[in-house]
């Protein structure tokens, strides 16, 4: 009964909780079928993952923050070929509920790869989740995720073929209007939006008076971007009906619970599994534990239920 209380819808998926693992922090899973059966998770989100394999960007690609962490990894993966191959069965094989977040340098690769995917038997893949977010590759990624155009154009593309995948976009806050973003991402057909990506930052070294990453900037995420995520989040989801999937520096099961509260229907856990890698399972065990100590018997009763004085709306929503 209590494994009831979390359950969730996301479209067409049905997840045992709300809970998932944020693309880029836990690579194909490998790393962490040691520390807990992934089968508990609402689903896990792999790297993203492009048509051909990528190197990535030079080292460093990684910088600590007094509260966060910037990266700078460029997008490194083996290609989706590799990956239904030799990844995917394993995934499988442990129980998850896979998403795949897809990054391409043009539309076609986008579309290319979400066809393979949907060409895999019903049940191996459940979705896919569209990288127009990623700060750190010359093209794509952030590239396509700017213009609301850009992110319905693409969108339509890759839902015409996505079949029985759900088809999930994931949101820059560099955008200089994210909830414009995610009403294109509706309108071309996404049955949901995952939101916050990292925030684009600098990092220095002093005494080579230079950047410290090659490409110059970096991605931002962890607790120091919680308050700006749950921001956006909020205001997004009041603007859109499709669910949103809330993401950016949850630690904690209560955490998990504020975002839950401003609408998001699930959440991603990203840098906290870099300090502990059972973080994932600590905040579903201790949203379960928050709520039926409040007598909250179903999830769905906490979700979106945010009191709020007046409609304090976001500035630019109706611009
Ligand atoms: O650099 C990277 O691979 C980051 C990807 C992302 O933020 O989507």
């Amino acid at each position: 009964e209590r494994r009831d209380a979390l359950e969730i819808s996301l479209g067409r998926m049905r997840l045992k909780n709300p809970v998932m693992l944020a693309s880029g922090t836990c690579g194909y899973g490998r790393e962490l079928r040691d520390w807990f059966d992934l089968s508990s998770l609402g689903a896990i989100v792999v790297k993203g993952t492009t048509l051909a394999p990528r190197a990535g960007n030079p080292p460093p690609r990684l910088v600590e923050t007094a509260a966060g962490l910037l990266n700078s990894v460029g997008l490194q993966n083996p290609g989706i070929q590799h990956f239904i191959e030799l990844e995917l069965p394993e995934l499988v094989e442990a129980g998850a509920t896979v998403v795949v977040n897809v990054a391409g340098d043009t539309e076609e690769e986008y579309v290319e790869i979400t066809r393979r995917l949907a060409s895999l038997p019903a049940g191996t893949v459940a979705g896919v989740e569209l990288n127009v977010s990623c700060p750190n590759v010359e093209k794509g990624g952030l590239q396509f995720g700017t213009q609301p155009q850009d992110v319905f154009d693409l969108t339509r593309r890759v839902v015409a073929v996505a079949a029985h995948l759900e088809v999930w976009v994931k949101l820059s806050p560099n955008a200089p209007d994210i909830v414009a973003v995610a009403r294109a991402a509706e309108a071309g057909g996404a049955s949901a939006v995952s939101l916050v990506n990292t925030f684009r930052g600098l990092a220095i070294d002093l005494d080579a008076r230079r950047p410290v990453f090659a490409r110059t900037f970096g991605g931002l995420s962890g607790p120091a971007i919680k308050p700006l995520a749950l921001r956006m989040v909020w205001e997004v989801t009041r603007r859109v009906g499709i669910p949103v999937i809330g993401v950016g520096g949850i630690l904690t099961a209560e955490d998990a619970l504020e975002f839950l509260l401003c609408g998001a229907r699930a959440v991603q856990i990203g840098t906290a599994q870099f300090r502990d890698p059972e973080a994932s399972v600590r905040v579903i065990e201790g949203i379960e534990a928050w709520l039926s100590a409040r007598g909250i018997r179903k999830i769905g009763e906490w979700i979106g239920s945010l009191r709020v004085k007046g409609e304090q709306l976001y500035p630019q929503a109706d611009a």
